[in-house]
């Protein structure tokens, strides 16, 4: 289990292990774009990880080429789909887009 803060809000939600940060922020019911409802292939759901980015899994090539493509991604970056939570650390992330 991890502690989830989702800013700009500052919400925070219990997540267990192995949940996508996409399936916290909605079941948080905090809105966030997933136009391609987690295939790693729309990029709407960029965040930014700015804390527990150890808590999370590694980035796999497919996010890997999709954060390639994506204007203003930096070394915090992620998609939410894509990153599962590892219950180790606690994790604070910032939503990007407007939806
Ligand atoms: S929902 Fe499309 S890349 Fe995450």
């Amino acid at each position: 289990m991890s502690i989830l803060t989702i800013m700009p809000s500052g919400k925070t939600v219990e997540v267990g292990e192995g949940t996508t940060l996409l399936a916290a922020i909605l079941g948080a019911e905090v809105a966030l774009n997933h136009k391609c409802d987690g295939k790693a292939d729309c990029g709407t759901c960029h965040i930014f990880v700015h804390e527990g980015r150890k808590g999370l899994t590694r980035i796999a090539r497919e996010e890997n080429d999709k954060l390639d493509s994506i204007v203003g991604v930096g070394s915090k970056s992620r998609l939410a789909c894509q990153a599962k939570v590892l219950g180790t650390e606690n994790i604070k992330i910032e939503l990007l887009g407007f939806v």
